[in-house]
């Protein structure tokens, strides 16, 4: 049976361990595309056997903070989750997901998250959006390690998350 029903909502789903300007061009981009945008925030309890360097309620934090610098707060609520990302899109009322690909890396990567949610929800769509170029090298993880290194990080995450990381890895972050 075909599910033919126009998606108003969409969840666009991470880690945000922290939000980067990656993330933030993706949220734009699909807050152009679909009349409302939840930003879903997984609680990721471990990734390769370490949790996240941010509490969820702190990730959810800096994504409200750095959405309203940003000025595209208007029309995206941001959410924790826990559990299955399909289970949340259908507790939110979303038809879809959209994230960004930056590489053929996350190509293989999202196909393969696609196609378990598929699985799972077969009603909903995942929509992928290519990342602008500027945005080709920054993740979460990369943003982590400069800052614990000292690092100046203010071309790839915004003003309030860049103050988080100071306070988060002290002198380590200028
Ligand atoms: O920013 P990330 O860490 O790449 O985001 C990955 C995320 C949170 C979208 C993905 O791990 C996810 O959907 N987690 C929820 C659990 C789930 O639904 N797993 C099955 C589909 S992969």
């Amino acid at each position: 049976m075909n599910n033919n029903e126009i998606i108003d909502h969409v969840v666009v789903p991470g880690t945000f361990d922290p939000v980067t300007f990656g993330h933030l061009d993706v949220i734009r981009r699909a807050r152009r595309l679909f009349p409302k945008v939840t930003v879903g925030v997984a609680a990721s309890a471990r990734k390769h056997g370490v949790g996240p360097t941010f509490s969820l309620d702190k990730r959810v934090q800096m994504i409200r903070d750095a959405l309203v610098e940003e000025g595209i707060s208007e029309r995206v609520d941001v959410q924790p989750f826990t559990g299955l990302l399909v289970g949340f899109c259908e507790e939110v009322g979303a038809g879809g997901v959209v994230k960004g690909l930056r590489a053929m890396t996350d190509f293989e990567y999202e196909l393969q998250q696609a196609d378990l949610n598929y699985h799972l929800s077969p009603d909903m769509e995942s929509i992928f959006v290519m990342s602008s170029p500027e945005y080709g090298c920054v993740s979460s993880s990369i943003v982590r390690e400069l800052a614990s290194l000292g690092s100046d990080v203010s071309f790839l995450v915004p003003p309030s998350v860049e103050r988080c990381l100071r306070e988060r890895f002290g002198k380590g972050a200028r």
